[in-house]
């Protein structure tokens, strides 16, 4: 299947390829090991209607889809990613693994799937209900879409999290975590996970992204004052 090259999809390609073996330990470390229990709520939440098939857009090397053949068994799981690399890493064989930006996955797969999950991946999208759009195109009706994102938390602890987000952790990514970037390649990850944040904060419009895609039953399962996001929404 040939791949979209625009720019985002250009950029996210060869990042996640470079990081494909860092990924999964780096997450954890600058999550400070909120990523495995963040994994296994979205996992819980996308098990509960013991989908036959589910796809995970962007995978990433796979933890999720790990956490979810720990709940669901032998059904029928899906990795969609920009990334060859990070597809590659994947543990699991019975995986299917198809690299692909969504937009073109959903054109050849439209309503296959009971179960569609989506971390840490819409934030960084250029037109999220586009994105959301393709994520119901490939839902049955009644499918349920699991959407996990970062949040400024609201209160007090937003103070906290901005200092650790857009000073630490840039000078963290420039010192140690990605000071083999090459030069030339643009900002490093973690210096485009700082502005991506940035603009993101509490990505306040996700419900009603959701609403136009044509979800219904939008539901949220973290606190205001939380650092991430965990939305359900079903195809209408
Ligand atoms: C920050 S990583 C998240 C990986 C994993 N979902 C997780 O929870 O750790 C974002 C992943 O989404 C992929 N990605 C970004 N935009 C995409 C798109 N439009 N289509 C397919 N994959 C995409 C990237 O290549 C990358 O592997």
């Amino acid at each position: 299947m040939a791949r979209t090259q625009d720019a985002g999809d250009a950029y996210f390609a060869r990042t996640f390829d470079w990081m494909a073996d860092r990924y999964v330990e780096q997450t954890r470390a600058v999550s400070w090991g909120g990523y495995d229990r963040w994994l296994d709520h979205a996992a819980d939440l996308a098990a509960q209607d013991r989908p036959e098939a589910l796809v995970d857009l962007g995978s990433g090397p796979g933890l999720l889809l790990a956490k979810l053949r720990e709940r669901l068994g032998a059904v029928r799981l899906v990795a969609v990613d920009l990334s060859g690399a990070v597809l590659d890493a994947l543990s699991d064989a019975a995986v299917e693994r198809h690299c692909a930006s969504v937009a073109e996955f959903a054109a050849d797969y439209p309503e296959r799937f009971d179960a569609a999950t989506a971390t840490f991946v819409l934030r960084d999208v250029e037109d999220p209900v586009g994105f959301l759009r393709d994520a119901a195109r490939l839902l049955r009706r009644g499918g349920r879409l699991v959407i996990l994102e970062t949040h400024r938390p609201v209160g007090p602890g937003g103070i906290g999290f901005d200092l650790y987000f857009h000073h630490w952790l840039p000078w963290w990514g420039r010192m140690r975590l990605a000071r083999d970037w090459p030069e030339g390649w643009g900002p490093n990850p973690y210096a485009w996970l700082s502005a991506s944040q940035r603009r993101w904060r509490h990505g306040a419009d996700v419900p009603a992204w959701l609403e136009r895609a044509g979800f219904e039953r939008v539901a949220e399962h973290r606190r205001p004052d939380d650092v991430v996001m965990l939305l359900t929404a079903v195809k209408a």
